[in-house]
């Protein structure tokens, strides 16, 4: 802790971001993105939540141009230490480590955040990052909540600070090449498209509530979350599976391949939404399914996600992917290349990448993670323009917790297709946001 600023001062000056006042004073007057206008000058990142992905945020950035990391922030110590050491490693570097983000957003030597947190913290700590005058580097899914999507937008919005999702197939050529084939009509019309993904996921047992480890700031680690005891199941990892901090495999993987169909079919929020699914492998605290398969209806089109996470049986050979059906053929795609197959089920092209970007790895880094970082960097820098901002990453995301709120309710959900809305069915909009910790309430 720099002791810079309380957590108070942090409130009240987020709050003043939030009423449109001019931040002003020493705290926040980060101009940051005034300051990176030469050539040679680098975007000083700070990595927040640094241990599986988010070290390969760290690595990422050190293979990009124009970019530094220099500072490291994380509620465990060990994964901190552990951070700062792989910082000195790619870069030779030694980077600032800070528990609480409240320093780093403190900091005028940091331009930009990276937020690899659970998803409790994901939207919360966007707001906060944004009102201090830094661009933004969202995990997928950008948002625990449909609330928090929407503020995240507003809080974009009012801003106007840089901010992309962690969907980095976004920034993948080949991916790229296949659907702009599609979008000129290699498979005719396309009106159908499939996403799945699979994996073989072990149990989480039954937790028991144990000493919080000396180790771990458990405070910090729940931020705006309603407080709980801490358990011996939900960090690191875990957490992925409980409602309270996660958002479970629709999100932690639906979320890339939906986003694929959304793009190849150009379409956004449909028109309803089907779940269906259950926990059917383990017997333990995992709150949601573990098969689930979900249908997007459009007027003309539909989209489907099945996710297994304990059926590591892939389809068309990838474990992970999407064919996109078409009136005119079929493109098979993935994160290692795609097919294309004509109206008769012939194969006519085949595209590998040299390269293979990792499927069933918890970390997900790779070349495609590489070329989505350069181009937040880039936008930063140039003004080129994201692959993924947030209005747009949002879309999928929205989308796959509306999937949930279709599972966990039971019931069919037909949306305002503007906004994803839920109509006519109150109980499934009480789902739409989240109680917080009092104090914690993200404010925009
Ligand atoms: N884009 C991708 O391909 C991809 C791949 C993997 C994970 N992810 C996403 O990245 C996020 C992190 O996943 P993970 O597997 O690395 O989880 P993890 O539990 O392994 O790591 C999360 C880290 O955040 C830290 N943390 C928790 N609260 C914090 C706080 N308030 N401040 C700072 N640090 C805090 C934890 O101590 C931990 O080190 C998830 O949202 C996940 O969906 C994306």
């Amino acid at each position: 802790m720099n002791g810079e600023i309380t957590r108070r001062d942090f409130m009240k000056n987020a709050s003043a971001a939030a009423a449109g006042l001019s931040l002003g004073g020493a705290v926040f007057s980060a101009k940051s993105y005034g300051r990176i206008r030469g050539a040679n000058e680098r975007v000083h990142f700070a990595v927040i939540g640094v241990r599986s992905r988010g070290a390969e945020h760290i690595k990422s950035l050190s293979v990009c141009d124009h970019a530094a990391v220099t500072h490291v922030c994380d509620v465990d110590r060990r994964y901190l230490d552990e951070s700062a050491a792989l910082v000195r490693e790619r870069s030779g570097r030694v980077p600032v480590r800070e528990k609480d983000i409240r320093d780093v957003l403190a900091s005028k030597d940091v331009d930009a955040v990276t937020i690899a947190t659970p998803e409790h913290w994901h939207a919360p700590m966007a707001i906060w990052a944004m009102q201090a005058g830094k661009h933004v580097f969202v995990e997928k899914p950008c948002s625990h909540n449909p609330a928090e999507g929407e503020m995240l937008i507003r809080a974009q919005q009012k801003t106007g600070m840089r901010v992309q999702m962690g969907n980095q197939q976004r920034s993948s050529v080949h991916t790229q090449e296949a659907i702009r084939k599609i979008r000129d009509g290699i498979i005719g019309r396309p009106y159908y498209g499939k996403a799945w993904y699979s994996n073989n996921r072990s149990g989480i047992g039954v937790g028991r509530e144990v000493p919080v480890p000396e180790y771990l700031d458990w405070e910090l680690w729940q931020g705006p979350a309603p407080r709980r005891p801490y358990r011996d199941n939900v960090h690191p990892y875990n957490w992925h599976w409980f409602r309270h901090w996660g958002t479970g495999e629709t999100l932690n993987n639906g979320t890339h391949e939906v986003d694929l169909c959304l793009w190849a079919l150009d379409v956004q929020y449909p028109k309803r939404v089907k779940s269906t699914g259950g926990r059917y492998h383990f017997d333990d605290d995992w709150e949601f399914y573990d098969t689930l398969v979900t249908g997007f209806e459009y007027d003309d089109r539909m989209i489907t996600w099945e996710g297994k996470s304990c059926s590591p049986m892939p389809d068309h050979g990838r474990g992970r992917g999407v064919a996109i059906h078409g009136t005119g053929g079929t493109v098979i795609l993935d994160r290692n290349g795609y097919e294309i197959y004509d109206e008769d089920n012939v194969k006519t092209f085949v595209y590998e990448n040299p390269v293979r970007d990792e499927t069933l790895g918890l970390g997900g880094g790779g070349p495609m993670t590489d070329a989505h970082f350069q181009n937040l960097i880039d936008s930063i820098r140039t003004g080129e323009a994201l692959r993924s901002p947030i209005e747009e990453g949002n879309v999928s995301v929205t989308m796959l917790l509306l999937s949930n709120i279709a599972w966990k309710t039971g019931r069919t959900l037909n949306l305002d297709p503007e906004t994803a809305r839920i109509r006519d069915d109150g109980e499934a909009m009480k789902l739409w946001g989240r109680e917080y910790e009092k104090g914690w309430e993200p404010v925009v």
